[in-house]
């Protein structure tokens, strides 16, 4: 499998670069001449650069398999010098970045263009015929669609490692607080105690569900569509699966229409990239309601919340409301892919060139958004005294009451009923559960007693949820566990995908 020896920017450190400037009077590689104003209509340069190095390994990878399937028209001296040229090209935009002085309108022209320059210096009279060879067999198409593949593997690599780590921070701060209770919400209201870890280890959950997405879109992914050509495949005897192992994909595509056209992997990345954002979203928003001076439940690290330009005494957790903001961008651009499809006339249209800039904006919005929660969670500080405080508060342990009584034979639905009329006495009279006496409870039922008082303090309501997937001590304890190792594995997994450029750690 190629690998090529810069270790520059990731895929998605590429993204996050700017576009370029003006594009002045570029050619084609058709030689087309078209009106400057269509021209820069149409171009794609100006962000499809970013995929310089998937197109010069996809490049590499064509063309050793031609020198190994038709040596007749490729002969394996002149691939050789095809390949050297093809990495000088790479290695020249790795030097001059977003300061490319492009040569065509989009990346493929320009490495097409720029490899035949050097491969005339290199072999004057000749150079410029070894570099037009290598179109042989191919087709802008199913060489765009192979760079965008070979992107999105990458990406999916890399948004993985973001959401492992901060999977990670979520682990750390729940071991760092074990056994600290924390008030459990429903409606945003009061609801049952809770282990803070417990609370954390949702989120966990949910974004394991977000890894398993992202693999599946590396799968989508790892299909290679070259030589499908235009559409209808082509009259040289290729040898796809050779082209297949040098690029690192597990299958070709099996039909050239559907190859050309499809951009479904496209799709499934920015839908798990949106449903990540939709779960980065509500963690931001608790961070931002935990951290209110009215719920005070945790504090916040100035390595993330930024004060307030006026008002001297605010800390403002931009970071996570800025998260909230950003997901709405997220959707949208898997929208707007949806809507590019939708319609799309068999085989490839121009349409489909606005796929890139969607992509490449959700990934690095994404992994922007998970890198600044992972500070945000690895700094936060829980307030241990508020919370266990908070989550005695509303009468949180009434239900442990209840079924305190279900277990001295009371049906649930009476015992309820007799809870919460205890409960509404307990509010007019301003007084905690476990401030009354067993005659005062014998009032709401006979059957309240002693150990309905020992049911109510907030330890013991955590410690009695002892069901897998509860809140008790001792499951949240082995939720860590499982999920340290788990951690592990999926770490492991993701190293060892290929695809064409790992993230420089
Ligand atoms: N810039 C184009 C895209 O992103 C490359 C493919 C052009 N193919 C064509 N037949 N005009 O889709």
């Amino acid at each position: 499998m190629i690998t090529l020896p810069f270790r520059g920017p990731s895929a998605i450190d590429l993204a996050t670069m700017p576009d370029l400037a003006g594009l002045g009077s570029l050619g084609t590689v058709t030689g087309a001449r078209v009106d400057p104003a269509v021209f820069d209509y149409t171009a794609s340069i100006r962000f499809d650069w970013r995929l310089y190095r998937h197109d010069v390994a996809g490049s590499i990878g064509h063309v050793r398999m031609l020198a190994r399937a038709v040596p007749e028209i490729m002969p394996p001296a002149d691939a050789k010098a095809i390949e050297d040229g093809l990495l000088a090209v790479c290695a020249e935009i790795d030097a001059q970045l977003h300061r490319l002085v492009p040569l065509g309108e989009d990346i493929h022209s320009h490495v097409e263009l720029r490899l035949r320059q050097l491969l005339e210096e290199r072999f004057p009279g000749r150079g410029e015929d070894m570099g037009r060879r290598l179109h042989t067999a191919r087709s802008r198409n199913d060489q765009v669609a192979t760079d965008v593949r070979l992107w999105c593997k990458n990406a999916c690599v890399e948004l993985a490692g973001a959401v492992l780590d901060l999977q990670a921070a979520l682990l750390d701060r729940a071991n760092r607080w074990p056994d600290a209770v924390f008030p459990g919400y429903t409606h945003l209201q009061p609801a049952q105690p809770v282990l803070f870890a417990h609370h954390l280890m949702a989120y966990y959950e949910m974004l394991a569900r977000d890894l398993e997405r992202l693999e599946r879109a590396y799968v989508a992914a790892d299909v290679l569509p070259l030589g499908s050509a235009a559409l209808a495949g082509t009259t040289f005897a290729i040898q796809r699966d050779r082209t297949a192992a040098e690029l690192g994909f597990s299958r070709v595509s099996a039909n050239s229409m559907d190859a050309v056209s499809d951009r479904d992997f496209a799709v499934e990345l920015l839908a798990a990239a949106a449903l990540l954002m939709a779960h980065l979203s509500r963690l931001s928003e608790d961070l931002v309601v935990w951290a209110s001076d009215e719920f005070g439940l945790i504090a916040l690290s100035p390595r993330w919340a930024e004060g307030s330009s006026i008002m001297p005494q605010k800390r403002n957790p931009d970071a996570a409301e800025l998260t909230r903001g950003k997901a709405g961008r997220v959707f949208g651009h898997l929208q707007s892919l949806l809507t590019v499809l939708k319609g799309l006339p068999m085989t490839y249209g121009r349409d489909l060139q606005e796929d890139k800039e969607a992509l490449f904006d959700a990934a690095k919005t994404v992994r922007g958004a998970l890198h600044a929660l992972t500070v945000a969670v690895e700094s936060l500080e829980l307030r241990a005294d508020r919370a266990a405080e908070r989550a005695a508060a509303g009468y949180s342990t009434a239900t442990d009451l209840a079924d305190s009584l279900v277990r001295a034979g009371v049906p649930f639905r009476t015992a309820y009923d007799a809870v919460k009329r205890l409960v509404q006495h307990c509010a007019a009279t301003n007084r905690p559960l476990d401030a009354l006496t067993v005659d005062e409870l014998r009032q709401f039922h006979p059957a309240l007693g002693p150990e309905a008082l020992a049911a109510a303090p907030v330890e013991r309501s955590v410690a009695a949820r002892n069901v897998p997937g509860g809140t008790a001590p001792a499951q949240v304890r082995q939720a860590l566990v499982a999920a340290t190792a788990r951690t592990a594995v999926q770490r492991q997994r993701w190293q060892s995908l290929p695809c064409l450029t790992q993230p420089s750690a």
